[in-house]
């Protein structure tokens, strides 16, 4: 009995299964009525009643591996047949078309400012759109009623008396702020993302655009660094011939403070209808961070000195890409954005 158990254990071990032939094959041969495993016990009603129970065990244990073996390859077999299925392809079928996102043009000349700067040793920061007045206003050095923030019309989420209000950031400067109480110097961010003004809609004005804001703080910064960090941003970015002008101005978190304007790359400075006959393009404000600023930071002014910079990117855009409204930036028009796929 136990000689015939091992070889039949042998034989359903041994007995390969691939197609659905052999698996009916393993099934007449082991699990019917009348299979070799049947009669084998068949036979336990002529051993003695002292062995029956043991080889009754084992021919159990047999019989459970043939139907494990058997369910096994019956599963893997319908696995096979549904993928093989699946595999049939209709080579008459015409192809699917697919559709790449694009890069949004604002998104390109934002990448082109900061591999700019990044190449400069410049990090990238980021900071809420949903700001507190106090760090787009009150730190950034704009006195209480001051008249420089009407400059900005602002969306005010929250007005709550005695409270910090919430706003929608009128500008990426408040980044500056963040950074300055989260870091200390050497300093050296740029600040890329959208700001928003509660303005009349116009094809040259939106209620949101992009900025990007710089800001270096270190020892003995100087305005000449300024000037020659924008130098070298302004003629990668609009041509090594653009020439700069620097026209004092006012920023009460910067002093002094300063206007910049290229040469417009569109006629060469000859003068044109997109820089209004003038030959120059506005492109950023700039100038040292006021020493209120640092305070607010507790960044001291005595020790450490800073530039910062703001510019708009939705223009750039504009004017690279001929885009004559500046709305198509925002209304996500496919039929407008896929004009930048590659
Ligand atoms: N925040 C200014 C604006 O939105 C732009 C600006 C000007 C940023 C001068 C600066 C700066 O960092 O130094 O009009």
């Amino acid at each position: 009995m136990k000689h015939s158990i091992e070889e039949l254990r042998r034989e359903i071990d041994t007995f390969t299964i691939r197609t659905a032939d052999e698996l009916e094959a393993f099934r007449l041969r082991f699990m019917v009525r009348k299979g070799s495993v049947a009669k084998l016990f068949n036979q336990l009603k002529d051993l003695s009643p002292a062995d029956r129970p043991g080889y009754g065990q084992l021919l159990n244990q047999l019989k459970q591996s043939a139907d494990r073996k058997y369910e096994d390859a019956e599963k893997q077999l319908e696995v096979l047949s549904s993928s093989a299925g699946k595999k049939r392809i209709d080579l008459t079928l015409p192809g699917r078309k697919q559709y790449p996102g694009s890069e949004h043009p604002v998104q390109k000349v934002l990448g082109d400012m900061k591999q700019i700067f990044r190449a400069m040793g410049f990090t990238i920061a980021t900071g809420p759109e949903l700001e507190l007045d106090s760090y787009n206003f009150d730190m950034l050095n704009f006195p209480a009623n001051h008249p420089a923030r009407d400059m900005q019309d602002t969306f005010f989420i929250t007005r709550n008396e005695g409270e910090d209000d919430q706003l929608l950031r009128t500008h990426t400067s408040p980044v500056q702020i963040r950074v300055m109480l989260d870091e200390k110097p050497p300093i050296r961010v740029i600040c890329p993302g959208k700001v928003y003004r509660n303005e009349a809609i116009s094809a040259r004005s939106y209620c949101v655009f992009h900025q990007l804001e710089g800001l270096y703080i270190d020892k003995s910064v100087s305005f000449a660094d300024l000037k020659a960090t924008i130098y070298s941003f302004a003629k990668q970015m609009f041509g090594s011939d653009v020439q700069l002008r620097f026209r004092p101005s006012f920023f009460p978190f910067t002093e002094p403070s300063a206007e910049v304007d290229v040469t417009c790359y569109l006629c060469g400075g000859k003068g044109c209808r997109v820089c209004k006959q003038s030959g120059w393009l506005e492109i950023l404000g700039c100038g040292m961070v006021h020493p209120n600023v640092l305070k607010n930071c507790s960044i001291d002014p005595d020790e450490f000195s800073g530039f910062a910079f703001g510019m708009g990117v939705d223009r750039t855009a504009l004017l690279r890409y001929k885009i004559d409204d500046i709305r198509l930036l925002f209304e996500n028009d496919v039929r407008m954005l896929e004009q930048f796929s590659q």
